[in-house]
């Protein structure tokens, strides 16, 4: 008999047990956790003052996806800093797990006490390994809310933009249909570019695109109306900058590792040829309609 679940029918005890092999916590700690939780719910309402500081939507046991923006913390948002603390456990995914992700660095910037478990990732174009990689988080992610948590997932920018977050949500949901899973939203890259460049996304009657790739970019430039953001820009600037010019898009602007150290604003036709780094965001206006000039 475990000293930690003496008081506990056998039947509970089993369960306790499973869930500390799959949780990675210690049956003790998962017995504290659920008395602490029981404790802290018999207690007194929350003040006012408590209550107006942010309202947190999330409660345990729950997946939810954290945006932490490009990379400043400035860009955090309340809430998503708030779920940030009070997550039992916050998920980032690295290359590997001694290497610090930029998740993570935003992550310990905002919420410096934040219970950060850190999962490697295949994030390399191998189909295989990124479904095994992606597997292999679900897992630790269910896991973690059979053990009652809160687990929050910290990714760059928007957690329904561009990330594993929208995949790892249909895994987890398709394991545990009942779960509550949300998503906290957060500044995406091309929104901090746009705003540091005075440059306008929209306006009525012009539609936003993002792509990723050249022949995209070609497709889209073509419709003035378009603004168009290029992530993931790896093309050569050299052939980004010939579909700006064969598209008469002079304005393009290029964010290159935005709220981070060494971060740049450039126009497109100042950059050099040669590859456009990965953490860079090329922004293309829509081209405004001329006014219809007054017949005589
Ligand atoms: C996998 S996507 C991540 C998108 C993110 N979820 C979002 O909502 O912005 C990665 C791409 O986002 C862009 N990006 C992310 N962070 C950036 C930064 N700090 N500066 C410039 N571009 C960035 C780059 O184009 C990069 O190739």
């Amino acid at each position: 008999v475990h000293k930690s679940s003496i008081y506990l029918p056998d039947e509970l005890k089993q369960s306790v047990s499973s869930l500390s092999a799959r949780s990675g916590h210690s049956e003790a700690d998962l017995i504290r956790q659920a008395i602490e939780r029981l404790v802290a719910l018999s207690e007194v309402a929350p003040t006012p003052a408590a209550a107006a500081e942010v309202a947190l939507p999330h409660s345990a046991p729950a997946l939810v996806g954290v945006g932490v923006g490009p990379g400043d913390p400035g860009l955090v948002t309340l809430r998503a800093q708030a779920t940030l603390r009070a997550a039992d456990r916050v998920l980032v995914i690295a290359t590997d797990r001694r290497s610090v992700g930029r998740a993570e660095m935003v992550v310990r910037s905002v919420a410096p006490d934040a219970r950060v478990h850190r999962v490697a990732f295949a994030i390399g174009a191998d189909v295989d390994q990124r479904h095994a990689s992606l597997l292999a988080l679900a897992e630790v992610a269910i896991g973690a809310t059979d053990a009652g948590e809160l687990v929050a997932v910290a990714v760059i920018g928007d957690p329904t933009q561009w990330t594993i977050f929208p995949e790892l949500a249909r895994e987890v949901g398709r394991a545990r249909p009942s779960l509550s899973i949300g998503a906290e939203p957060g500044v995406t890259s091309y929104q901090a570019a746009a705003a540091a460049a005075g440059t306008a996304l929209g306006h009525a009657g012009s539609t936003l695109v993002v792509v990723d790739d050249i022949e995209q970019l070609n497709h889209h430039l073509k419709t003035r109306s378009n603004a168009v953001v290029m992530y993931k820009a790896s093309t050569d600037a050299s052939e980004v900058k010939a579909s700006a010019a064969h598209h008469h898009r002079p304005d393009a602007i290029v964010a290159e590792l935005s709220g981070l150290p060494g971060q740049r604003l450039i126009p497109l036709a100042d950059t050099d040829d040669g590859p456009i780094s990965y953490l860079a965001t090329v922004v293309f206006p829509a081209v405004a309609a001329q006014p219809a000039r007054a017949d005589r």
